[in-house]
C-alpha cells in the first residue's frame, strides 16, 4: 500500500479526532508512522491501523474504511482536481476510475496496486460495480463512492449485494441515484 493512503488516513483521523488519537492508533498498532507518500508499506500495516481505529472509535472495521474513504475524497479532489473537473456528475466520475484515474495513479505512484472494477449499467439506471482484490478493501471503495457523490452534491444509495467478507468470491455494489 502506498504511503499516500497512510498520509490520507492520518489527515482524516487528525482532522476529526486530533493528533493524540492518531498517535494512539500508531501505538496500538505498534507502528512508527513515518510514511512518505511515494513509499510502499505492507498492506498489513493498514489493516492494523484500521483495527486500532475500530476499537478506538467503536466502529466496525468496514465502517472505519467507509468513513475514511468518504472523508478522504475531498482531500483527493483538492490534490487532483482534474479528475473531478472532467465530469459534471458522480456516475461518469466513477466510470472513469478504471480507464483514467487509477492508470494515472499507477504512473504517479510507482508500484501502486489499484484495483480494476467491473461495471454494468442496469436498465433502471443503476450501476453494478464488481470489486475483487486481495486487499479486500470494499469498505474503502464504498466510502470513496459516497465521498464522490458528496463532491458532486448528489444523493446516492450504495447496496453491498455480495461481499468477499461474507464468503462471496468478489464484492458487488449497486450504486443508484436517489
Ligand atoms: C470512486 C472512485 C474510486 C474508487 C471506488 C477507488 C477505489 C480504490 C480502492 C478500493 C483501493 C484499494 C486498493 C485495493 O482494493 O486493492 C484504491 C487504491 C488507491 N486509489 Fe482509488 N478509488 C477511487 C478513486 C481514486 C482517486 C480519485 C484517487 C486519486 C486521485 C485514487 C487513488 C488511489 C491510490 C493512491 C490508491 C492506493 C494504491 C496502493 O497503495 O497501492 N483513487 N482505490
Amino acid at each position: 500500500m502506498k504511503g499516500v493512503v497512510f498520509n490520507l488516513l492520518e489527515e482524516v483521523v487528525t482532522r476529526h479526532h486530533g493528533e493524540a488519537v492518531w498517535d494512539t492508533l500508531l501505538d496500538e498498532a505498534g507502528l512508527a508512522g513515518s510514511y512518505t507518500s511515494l513509499g510502499s508499506y505492507p498492506d498489513g500495516e493498514m489493516q492494523q491501523l484500521v483495527l486500532a481505529a475500530s476499537s478506538a472509535l467503536s466502529l466496525k472495521p468496514a465502517a472505519v474504511l467507509r468513513w475514511f474513504g468518504r472523508e478522504a475524497m475531498p482531500l483527493l479532489a483538492g490534490r487532483y482536481p482534474a479528475f473531478f473537473d472532467a465530469h459534471q456528475s458522480v456516475m461518469p466520475f466513477i466510470l472513469s476510475v478504471n480507464g483514467i484515474i487509477h492508470p494515472e495513479v499507477r504512473k504517479l505512484y510507482s508500484g501502486a496496486h489499484c484495483p480494476n472494477f467491473s461495471f454494468e449499467e442496469t436498465p433502471d439506471g443503476a450501476l453494478l460495480m464488481g470489486y475483487d482484490s486481495p486487499r479486500r478493501l470494499c469498505g474503502l471503495a464504498h466510502g470513496f463512492i459516497e465521498g464522490a457523490a458528496n463532491h458532486y452534491d448528489q444523493a446516492i444509495e450504495v447496496a453491498h449485494l455480495q461481499c468477499m467478507h461474507q464468503g462471496d468470491p468478489r464484492c458487488l455494489l449497486r450504486i443508484s441515484l436517489t
